[in-house]
């Protein structure tokens, strides 16, 4: 693809400043997919849209689909694909996607990879998947130890980013809460099912060499958010000048 296509007027700000398009963060419980989300929206102003944080807030307002997805994520399995499929469907008829998006945590089998490749057949840009690999052993203390703000939705680890107050959201200052599902049996489940199909979603991608890459998620949050970033830069052919 040619830089050029990468170097478009954003119909927003009107600057050809560098517009990453559709990005899929790709990888297992807890690498920092939702961490990266945001600093990439921050940096980019696209949206980050996570399937997980979706589907929460439908259990939280009890909506049918929430309640049909309360049990599964409680106990770390994937709900139907065309439960999910639709509801990121919606998300994407939404005008803040116009300018790019950046997917966590979608797709995570292969059947929802075909259906997004269908969806988007016609867009400007491809989709590019960026997998963060972090080693198993580190999840499980990045996961049991993770807090979020209720409020403004900022992550932090109570071993590896922790608020100034233990607790308490530097932001907002709002009592930090943990997820139900940041269990250690909880973890396991949702490690089997990462293996058993999301896995999967990664070969796939990683078969089509050009939208494809790997970063290394075991380093500090910065240093991965700047991996991130040079990695986009080269999948989208961009040149910073
Ligand atoms: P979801 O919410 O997507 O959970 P997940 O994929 O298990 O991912 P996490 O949100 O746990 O981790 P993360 O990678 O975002 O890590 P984070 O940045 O928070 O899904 C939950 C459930 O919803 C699923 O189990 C399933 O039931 C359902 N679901 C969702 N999507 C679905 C789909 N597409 N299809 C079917 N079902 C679906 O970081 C984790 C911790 O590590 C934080 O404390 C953070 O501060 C810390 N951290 C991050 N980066 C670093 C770093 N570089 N160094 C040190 N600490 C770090």
């Amino acid at each position: 693809m040619e830089a050029s296509m990468i170097r478009m007027t954003d119909p927003v700000t009107n600057s050809t400043a560098f517009l990453p398009g559709p990005v899929l963060l790709l990888g297992a419980p807890g690498v920092g997919k939702g961490t990266q989300a945001k600093r990439l929206m921050d940096e980019f102003g696209i949206p980050q849209i996570s399937t997980g944080d979706l589907l929460r807030e439908h259990r939280r307002n009890h909506t049918p689909l929430g309640m049909m997805a309360d049990e599964l994520m409680a106990t770390g399995q994937l709900v139907p694909d065309d439960l999910v499929n639709q509801m990121v469907a919606t998300r994407l008829t939404e005008p803040d996607t116009g300018r790019g998006y950046i997917l966590d945590g979608f797709p995570r089998t292969l059947n929802q990879a075909e259906w997004l490749d269908g969806q988007l057949a016609n867009s400007t840009l491809p989709v590019v998947a960026v997998s963060i690999v972090v080693p198993e052993r580190i999840l499980l203390e990045r996961i049991t130890g993770r807090l979020t703000c209720p409020v403004c939705g900022t992550i932090y680890n109570r071993y590896s980013e922790p608020p100034l107050a233990a607790g308490i959201c530097d932001r907002e200052g709002a009592e930090l809460v943990q997820r139900a599902d940041d269990t250690e049996p909880v973890f396991y489940e949702r490690m089997k099912a990462f293996e058993a199909k999301t896995s999967d979603v990664i070969e796939y991608y990683r078969a089509q060499d050009s939208r494809f890459a790997e970063v290394d998620g075991n380093l500090p949050v910065d240093e991965v958010m700047q991996s991130i970033r040079a990695t986009l830069f080269r999948l989208r052919h961009y040149t910073e000048s």
